[in-house]
């Protein structure tokens, strides 16, 4: 059986343009997948009008469960006190209902974990002993594992370089070490779809990195309009396969498939593209 996930990120709420969020809805509703990931942002400055807005887009898409992760946005930046005693409170109490660490479907399951630290606003960290400890908490592994975090595990531009998600390399150990498949990830507004063995060639066996763009905001870059990931697994069998489409909004109409990915994985060898 298949299963759809779509992967959103950094709606940035607070700087969403209503045509586009319109467009967004729309197009989540008729792809309708099991699943939806955003991988942080959710906020312009983590105000509670900011979330408010966020939990009122989400209620919109049910029944579909989403499942968000923190990004930088998401904890104050200038209200200092703030950042330092209660850097999720907004974030928790009013998104608590999509703040799951682990949502299992059927022959998949999503893991979230937070990259963001309050000391560190743009950089990322994971702290991989506790990381570890989660993913092999679960012993009945489903066939595909999905992490998603906020920020990126790699860029298509060399300007983006400082956003990787510091201590990158033993994260990619560690990821592959727990039979992680697919890794998701958002921060720079500039998508990406690549598969670990480029950056990451001592990875013995390759997964998946799927970097999203910005789904809602119009804090886009220059060459990347409002995006999003949707992926399609097929985790059952020999070998499992994945698809990611890149849907662009397209003419400020709709979003759009612009490009396809296909992966397959091989019994000892990791993934690799079809
Ligand atoms: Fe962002
Ligand atoms: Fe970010």
């Amino acid at each position: 059986m298949k299963v759809r996930v779509a992967h959103i990120s950094d709606p940035h709420f607070g700087t969403v343009e209503p045509d586009v969020r319109a467009a967004l809805l729309q197009s989540l509703k008729s792809l309708a997948p099991s699943a939806i990931v955003v991988t942080g942002d959710i906020t312009q400055r983590a105000r509670l009008r900011q979330f408010r807005d966020a939990r009122r887009f989400f209620r919109e898409l049910e029944p579909i469960p989403v499942l968000v992760v923190p990004g930088n946005h998401d904890i104050p930046l200038f209200n200092i006190f703030g950042r330092l005693l209660h850097p999720y409170f907004g974030y928790r109490r009013i998104l608590k209902g999509h703040l799951k660490k682990r949502l299992p479907l059927e022959g998949v399951e999503i893991f979230g974990l937070a990259s963001t630290r309050r000391y560190r606003h743009v950089q990322g960290e994971i702290d991989l002993r506790a990381m570890k400890k989660f993913l092999s908490k679960h012993p009945d592994r489903a066939p595909v594992r999905i992490v998603g975090l906020h920020h990126p595990l790699d860029c298509p531009k060399r300007v983006d370089e400082k956003n990787i998600l510091r201590g990158a390399d033993g994260m990619m150990a560690a990821l592959s070490n727990q039979q992680v498949d697919l890794v998701l990830g958002g921060h720079i507004h500039d998508p990406l779809v690549s598969l670990s063995s480029a950056r990451y060639p001592g990875i013995e066996k390759p997964l998946i990195i799927s970097v999203a763009g910005t789904c809602l905001s119009w804090r886009t870059r220059a060459d990347a309009p409002n995006s999003f990931h949707l992926i399609d697994i097929l985790p059952t069998g020999e070998t499992p396969q994945i698809q990611i489409q890149r849907l662009d909004y397209i003419d400020r109409v709709s979003f759009e498939s612009i490009e396809c990915h296909q992966f397959v994985r091989q019994p000892g060898i990791g993934w690799n593209r079809v």
